[in-house]
């Protein structure tokens, strides 16, 4: 596009005002809209029932015993939201040094499951897959003696947690764990075991960010980690990295894409979106939720506004969908105008 003052003539007889004059007018040339359509709600699966368990570092996110759970996923179907992300809060004592609670057909992910499917047909199930909601380390693989992160042997057990996902009934998996040649071969193990149908939403360009603290305190990890991610996540002062990591993930198989954290990561979902045109998603990560959260608990910032603002802007940079905590509020919010 020319945007030289010859191409489209200038003041005094171009007034960019005029077209911000009015609210039907603004309506009118909007490029960018936000709706329901455009939210995942990541939500915390807790044991037992009939219980809800706030998180202190996310005011206004509760976690859910799968009763409860199950009721706020029939809340959000009716907002429109069309899909749900669950993320289990392991109790202590299940935790091990491979996440083997992982593979349980009874674990909390796959009773969410099998619940959300019986009772609150037509939303999407996105479900997490990685170790560290089951590992006594915290970290998202399995370790060797002195501590490193495994790959071949962590994607191995990652394919025996997707496929018991599968079994359960989920829509889509989503690999947050970060190793090489994980979408591949969870993509031939789902089709081996003959679940061609079920989609792959890869963590491609996920960052080693200090904005998951508020999520590992919700699911229960920030104490036991160990050490950081930075073996396996992305070194936050890359870019082009970013786009290799998309297309391996991309050529491995993956139907969708997703960059996380959100915020400080704009740049990244947009070069995603020019370089690969394919469906993209973002995370606005829990520390993200929580710098808002506090200060519009403060009085210091507008919930409402900032909320429908910051979404929008994910919209803008190139995001198809955004996974945020505030989606049941912002689908509430559209709906009420
Ligand atoms: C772990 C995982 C994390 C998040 C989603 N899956 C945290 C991490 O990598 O330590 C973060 C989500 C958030 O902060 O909202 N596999």
């Amino acid at each position: 596009m020319d945007f030289s003052n010859r191409a489209q003539g200038a003041y005094p007889r171009v007034r960019m005002r005029r077209n911000r004059s009015d609210a039907w007018l603004r309506g009118m040339v909007r490029e960018h809209t936000l709706s329901s359509a455009d939210l995942i709600w990541p939500l915390f699966v807790l044991d037992g029932e009939n219980k809800t368990d706030s998180v202190p570092s996310m005011p206004g996110v509760e976690r859910m015993s799968v009763d409860r759970l199950v009721a706020a996923v029939a809340g959000a179907a009716e907002l429109g939201i069309p899909a749900v992300a669950l993320f289990p809060v392991t109790p202590p004592d299940l935790r091990d040094e491979t996440g083997s609670a992982a593979w349980d057909p009874d674990n909390l992910m796959c009773r969410a499951t099998r619940a959300i499917r019986d009772q609150v047909p037509g939303i999407g199930i996105i479900a997490d897959v990685a170790l560290d909601p089951y590992t006594s380390h915290g970290h998202d693989g399995v370790l060797d003696a002195d501590g490193r992160i495994l790959n071949d042997e962590t994607v191995a057990l990652l394919c025996k947690q997707t496929l018991n996902q599968a079994v359960a009934g989920v829509d889509v998996i989503a690999p947050s764990d970060m190793m090489d040649g994980r979408v591949g071969a969870i993509r031939d193990a789902l089709d081996a075991a003959g679940h061609q149908d079920v989609k792959i939403m890869s963590y491609a360009a996920k960052y080693a960010s200090a904005y998951y603290g508020p999520f590992r305190d919700a699911v229960g990890s920030g104490g036991f980690l160990k050490g950081n991610k930075k073996t396996y996540q992305m070194d936050p002062a890359n870019t082009d990295e970013a786009l290799r990591e998309v297309a391996l993930d991309l050529a491995e198989g993956a139907d969708m894409v997703m960059v996380k954290p959100g915020l400080p990561y704009l740049d990244v979902i947009r070069r995603v979106k020019d370089t690969f045109r394919v469906p993209t998603m973002a995370y606005n990560v829990s520390g993200e939720y929580a710098m808002i959260r506090a200060a519009a608990d403060r009085g210091w910032l507008d919930l409402d506004k900032i909320m429908i603002e910051t979404l929008t802007g994910f919209k803008r940079a190139g995001a198809d969908a955004v996974l945020t905590y505030f989606a049941y509020e912002a689908a509430r919010l559209l709906k009420d105008g």
